[in-house]
C-alpha cells in the first residue's frame, strides 16, 4: 500500500526569493506562472504566501459557491509554484520546525524540494499527529496520520451516537465504510459490535486507523482494508455506516474524496450494500442538508436511491449544528442541520 505524499521535486529551474525580494513583487510572479524557491527563512515563504491573498481579487461575499471555489483553485495553482528546499527530512530554512512526516513519508530521500504550501500542511498535519484530537463520542483523542480526514466538527458524531444508544439489532457484525481516522469504526467497536470491518480508498487513512488500534488495545477486532467502499468482503453485515462526502465536487487530491462526491459513488454504494446486508440490516448514512442550501440543483444522492424502492426510511435523525464564527469572532446564523438516515431493504 504506496502512501500519499507530496510530490517530491527532484529539478527545477526556480528563481530564488529571499527576505530582499518584496512580497507582493514574488506572489506577483507566482499569478504570473514563474516557479520560485525560498533560499533563507520560513517568513519570507509564508509572506509571500500571504501576499498571494491581495495579489490574486478574492470574490465578494455574496458571489456563488462556483465562483468561490474558482478562486481559491487559483491561489492554490500559484501558491503551489512557491518551492520549499528539504535536506535530510528537514526544511532547510531558518525558523523552520522540524516535521516528523518528511523522514516517514521520503526515508531514502536526502535533497528535493516541496511546495511551500505543501511543506506548511505538512507541518500542521504532524501538529495534529502529535497533539491528537479528542474527540468526546470516543472519550479519547485520536491521532490521525498525514492525509486523513478528521472531524473538525461533532455534532453529526453525537447524533450517530444517539442512533446507536437507540438501536435493538443484532452486534455481530458492522461495516464503516470510508472510515478516516476511524473515529466511527471505533463507536462501533464500544457499542459492542463483534466484529468490525473499516474500509478506506485512502492508503493513509489504513495507515492511520492502524496506528490508532495499535495505541488502544481495543478488543473487538477491526479488519481494515483498502478498497473502494465496501470491497470484496463477502460477509453479510447487520449494521452498515458511511459519512460520506456532502456535496459534489469536483475530486483533485484525494483529500478532496472526503469532501465531494462524483457521479457514481452513492449508485455504487447502496448496490455494494445491497448485496452485503443482512436481511434485516441497516444502512446508516452521516449527511447533512448543505447540499440542499448549497447545490439545490443536485439530485438528492439519498432520496434518489428511496425513489427507487430498493431500501426504505426507517428513521431520520436531525440536529442544528453549531453555527461557525465569522472574522469578527460572532457567530454566524445557519441553516445547516446535520442528519442520521437509517434505511432498510423494502
Ligand atoms: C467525510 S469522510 C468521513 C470519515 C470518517 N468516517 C468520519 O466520520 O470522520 C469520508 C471518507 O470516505 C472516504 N472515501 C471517499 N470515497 C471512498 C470510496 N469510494 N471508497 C472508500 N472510501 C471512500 C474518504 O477517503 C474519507 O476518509
Amino acid at each position: 500500500m504506496k502512501l500519499h505524499r507530496p510530490e517530491p521535486i527532484l529539478k527545477h529551474d526556480a528563481l530564488p526569493v529571499d527576505a530582499t525580494t518584496k512580497p507582493r513583487q514574488a506572489a506577483i510572479k507566482l499569478r504570473d506562472g514563474k516557479t520560485l524557491i525560498v533560499t533563507d527563512a520560513y517568513g519570507t515563504g509564508a509572506d509571500i504566501l500571504e501576499a498571494l491573498r491581495t495579489v490574486i481579487r478574492a470574490p465578494s461575499s455574496e458571489a456563488s459557491y462556483a465562483a468561490r471555489q474558482a478562486y481559491r483553485r487559483t491561489v492554490r495553482e500559484a501558491s503551489l509554484r512557491l518551492l520549499a528546499p528539504v535536506v535530510k527530512h528537514r526544511m532547510k530554512l531558518k525558523h523552520a520546525a522540524p516535521i516528523g512526516f518528511l523522514e516517514e513519508l521520503y526515508p531514502k530521500l536526502v535533497a528535493f524540494a516541496l511546495p511551500f504550501v505543501q511543506v506548511q500542511e505538512l507541518h500542521g498535519a504532524w501538529q495534529t499527529y502529535l497533539d491528537g484530537v479528542k474527540l468526546a463520542v470516543l472519550g479519547h483523542k485520536v491521532f490521525p496520520f498525514y492525509g486523513t480526514y478528521a472531524p473538525t466538527r461533532t455534532s453529526h458524531l453525537e447524533l450517530f451516537a444517539t442512533w446507536m444508544s437507540q438501536y435493538e439489532g443484532p452486534r455481530t457484525r458492522a461495516v464503516d465504510v470510508g472510515t478516516g481516522c476511524g473515529v466511527l469504526a471505533l463507536m462501533l467497536c464500544k457499542a459492542g459490535f463483534e466484529q468490525v470491518l473499516a474500509t478506506d480508498d485512502n492508503p493513509n487513512a489504513i495507515e492511520s486507523v492502524s496506528r490508532e488500534l495499535r495505541r488502544h488495545k481495543i478488543e473487538t477486532p477491526v479488519e481494515l482494508q483498502h478498497v473502494d467502499l465496501l470491497g470484496h468482503d463477502p460477509q453479510p453485515a447487520e449494521v452498515i455506516v458511511f459519512n460520506p462526502p456532502w456535496m459534489k465536487g469536483e475530486v483533485r487530491g484525494h483529500l478532496d474524496r472526503a469532501l465531494y462526491f462524483e457521479d457514481g459513488l452513492f449508485e455504487r454504494f447502496f448496490e455494494q450494500a445491497d448485496a452485503r446486508l443482512t436481511p434485516s440490516g441497516r444502512i446508516v448514512l452521516l449527511f447533512s442538508n448543505v447540499i440542499t442550501l448549497v447545490q439545490p440543483d443536485v439530485p438528492h444522492p439519498i432520496e434518489a436511491e428511496l425513489e427507487r424502492g430498493r431500501f426504505k426510511l426507517v428513521k431520520k435523525l436531525k440536529r442544528k449544528v453549531k453555527p461557525p464564527r465569522g472574522k469578527d469572532g460572532k457567530r454566524r446564523n445557519t441553516r445547516e442541520k446535520v442528519e442520521v438516515w437509517e434505511l432498510e431493504r423494502v
